[in-house]
């Protein structure tokens, strides 16, 4: 019986016969011979076919098949230094599944929303088949890093009664005779489940009603979440530290190829290593007023700041002491600064911006109750995350890091809207 074969094993058959199924990507044809360019997502391989091996009846069909048309190849796997690969497959019989009409998308200079429109196919064209790569790559790395360290994955919900991450990002849903929010972070979920673990992680998707257009942000994005109990600011900064550089070091050893493919420069990522500049609120604003940046002490900084902040290290910066005011309502606040927020952004380099938020929380019962009252947030929804206080609180820290940003960082991109395969914005939820 003749094996059927994905196109990354196709080395381990040299002088095999094997059938390959895929699509057609690209043919050409030249008297008795048609060359088909095959890729069945694990890679792309030139089948050769010879009118006297395949017949004619079959050689005349195949002049019928069209980019995208889906095909069953069987045939010799044969060696050619010159292929890509290094190998081709020379025919010997052809089953065709499907003829594809017109492919909207050639490879003519589309624009971005006729792309976006046609996400569903775009998805198969070389360039964002490598992102895609490199996402799962990332995700993996992140996984992996936590469950070496032994954390314990716990799931958080999507839906949940109250704000995470502010009231104006906020979905808002139906929930039979009630509300309910679509989850902007796992993080309060996971300060329980630290308390139960010890070391915990939660990975999945999180929504936020941003509503302005921007490269970098994302209404459905995915983040991974650590949360560790008797852990501080500066246990959670290593953390993440840690985290970025096994996410960089692993993307450089198993997907270069699709990296150079996106001609991603990667000397930048090469310098991913430790130690990370740390530096505080007040020295990022340093950089900024020295750049002549119209900056507001006190403000949050905008995508442009953390441009010029990051432009200034050749690697990500950490930057922790914000202003204690432009935080989330759950940030312990330094003993020494009480103004100051014992948290921590970490900024990619070569001008990305946060990929990272985080820190060490409100332990406090009574810090955290006043710090719910000037938030104004609904009290009764936040019991559960009250009792954390009252059981046995201890010092506890963690952080989210953006799958997206990360990715966009990594592979280089203009836009987080690649990154993901199919992209929620505020302008788009189609396809
Ligand atoms: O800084 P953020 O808002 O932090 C939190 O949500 C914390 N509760 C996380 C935690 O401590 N467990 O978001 C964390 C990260 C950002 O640094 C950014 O990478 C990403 O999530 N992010 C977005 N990515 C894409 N689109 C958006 N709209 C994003 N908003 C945040
Ligand atoms: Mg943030």
């Amino acid at each position: 019986m003749t094996p059927t074969v994905y196109i990354a094993d196709i080395a381990k058959y040299p002088g095999k016969e094997v059938t390959l199924q895929g699509w057609v990507y690209n043919k050409t044809h030249k008297g008795k011979l048609q060359f088909i360019m095959l890729r069945d997502g694990t890679g792309i391989i030139q089948a050769v076919l010879f009118k006297d091996d395949v017949g004619d009846a079959v050689f005349e069909s195949c002049l019928n098949l069209t980019q995208e048309s889906s095909v069953r190849i069987t045939g010799s796997v044969t060696e050619d230094k010159r292929a890509k690969g290094g190998f081709e497959l020379q025919a010997k019989k052809v089953d065709i599944l499907q003829i594809a009409p017109e492919y909207p998308i050639s490879p003519k200079e589309h624009g971005i929303d006729f792309l976006m429109e046609h996400r569903h196919l775009w998805l198969r064209s070389s360039l964002q088949h490598a992102i895609i790569k490199v996402r799962h790559e990332v995700i993996r790395a992140c996984r992996d890093y936590f469950d070496n360290l032994g954390f314990t994955l716990i799931d958080a919900p999507i839906f949940t009664p109250a704000a995470c991450e502010g009231t104006t990002t906020l979905f808002e849903t139906n929930y039979f005779d009630s509300k309910a929010y679509l989850t902007q972070s796992g993080q309060l979920y996971m300060e329980a489940a630290a308390m139960a673990f010890g070391k915990v992680y939660c990975f999945g998707p999180t929504f936020r009603a941003e509503k302005s257009k921007t490269r970098r942000h994302l209404t459905e994005f995915w983040m991974i979440e650590p949360e560790v109990a008797y852990c501080d600011l500066p246990c959670v900064m290593d953390l993440a530290e840690g985290l970025i550089v096994s996410i960089v070091e692993r993307v450089l050893e198993r997907k270069k190829e699709e990296l150079l493919l996106l001609e991603r420069d990667l000397a930048p990522l090469e310098r991913v290593q430790k130690p990370f500049p740390k530096i505080t609120y007040d020295q990022a604003v340093e950089l900024l007023k020295k750049a002549d940046a119209a900056f507001t002490f006190g403000s949050d900084f905008g995508a442009p700041d953390e441009t010029i902040i990051s432009q200034a290290f050749d690697r990500p910066v950490m930057v922790t002491h914000y202003p204690a005011e432009v935080k989330a309502f759950y940030m312990k606040r330094d003993p020494a600064q009480p103004d100051r927020a014992l948290g921590v952004d970490v900024l990619a380099s070569e001008g990305y911006g946060e990929i990272i938020g985080g820190g060490q929380r409100e332990d406090d019962l009574q810090s955290l109750l006043d710090r719910i009252e000037a938030h104004k947030l609904p009290a009764e929804a936040f019991n559960w995350y009250i009792d954390l206080r009252k059981f046995g609180s201890v010092p506890h820290a963690g952080f989210g890091l953006g799958i997206e940003r990360t990715i966009s960082w990594i592979c280089g991109l203009q836009h987080i809207r690649e990154t993901i395969p199919f992209p929620r914005t505020i302008s788009r939820i189609y396809p």
